[in-house]
């Protein structure tokens, strides 16, 4: 199955490459973002550093470093203000441009979070059916297996309406505690 949607803590998982719901300063945040630089160390930052930002709906790629992943690859989603600002084509480009770096440097296996699903406000439910359209419309053409990662138990909960098969490498203590360190070695 070329889409898996999946509840686990995306630092953990040994995929090609992960995906990043980064701010367009690339220098580290809260959420997933803050979790990925903790887990990976310095080095990322100080590669970070050098690229300059990034706008939003595009993505850019580094290494990954102490992250079990070969690269990391930082997009920037839209801040939702209600849906009229253009936030569903530029969530679409977020998950477009992440899978076209993803393919140029040959990777096989990716993990995207829910992009724009925290922080940034963007409804879950209409955040996970962008991601899926998204990521769909890319596998039409290409050959990759793609993973999205719920976190919480709410995007789970939706993620569970729409796919019957979810499966869970965290439970809700630990999204809530996010300190486990259990590798997921997914297929
Ligand atoms: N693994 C997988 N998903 C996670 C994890 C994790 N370890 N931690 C959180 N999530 P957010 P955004 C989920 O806020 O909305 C940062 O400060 C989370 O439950 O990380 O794009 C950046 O620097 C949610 O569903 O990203 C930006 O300033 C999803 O990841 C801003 O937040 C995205 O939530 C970006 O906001």
């Amino acid at each position: 199955m070329p889409i898996k949607i999946i509840r686990a803590d995306i630092t953990k998982l040994k995929v090609d490459a992960i995906v990043n719901a980064a701010n367009n300063s690339l220098l580290g945040g809260g959420g997933v973002d803050g979790a990925i630089h903790a887990a990976a160390g310095r080095g990322l930052l100080e590669e970070c550093i050098k690229l300059d930002g990034c706008a939003t709906g595009k993505a850019k790629i580094t290494g990954a470093y102490k992250l079990p992943c070969k690269y990391v690859i930082h997009t920037v989603g839209p801040i939702w203000r209600g849906g009229e600002y253009n936030e569903k084509q530029l969530l679409t480009d977020c998950y477009e441009n992440s899978l076209v770096l993803a393919k140029q440097y040959k990777c096989e296996t990716v993990a995207f979070p829910l992009i724009s699903s925290g922080a940034y406000g963007y409804p879950k439910a209409e955040a996970l059916k962008v991601a899926t359209d998204a990521i769909s419309d890319f596998l039409l053409e290409n050959d990759m297996l793609v993973y999205i990662v719920v976190f919480d138990k709410k995007a789970y909960s939706i993620g569970e309406k729409l796919f019957c098969d979810i499966q869970q490498f965290i439970d809700d203590k630990y999204a809530e505690q996010n300190n486990g360190n259990s590798l997921c070695n997914i297929p």
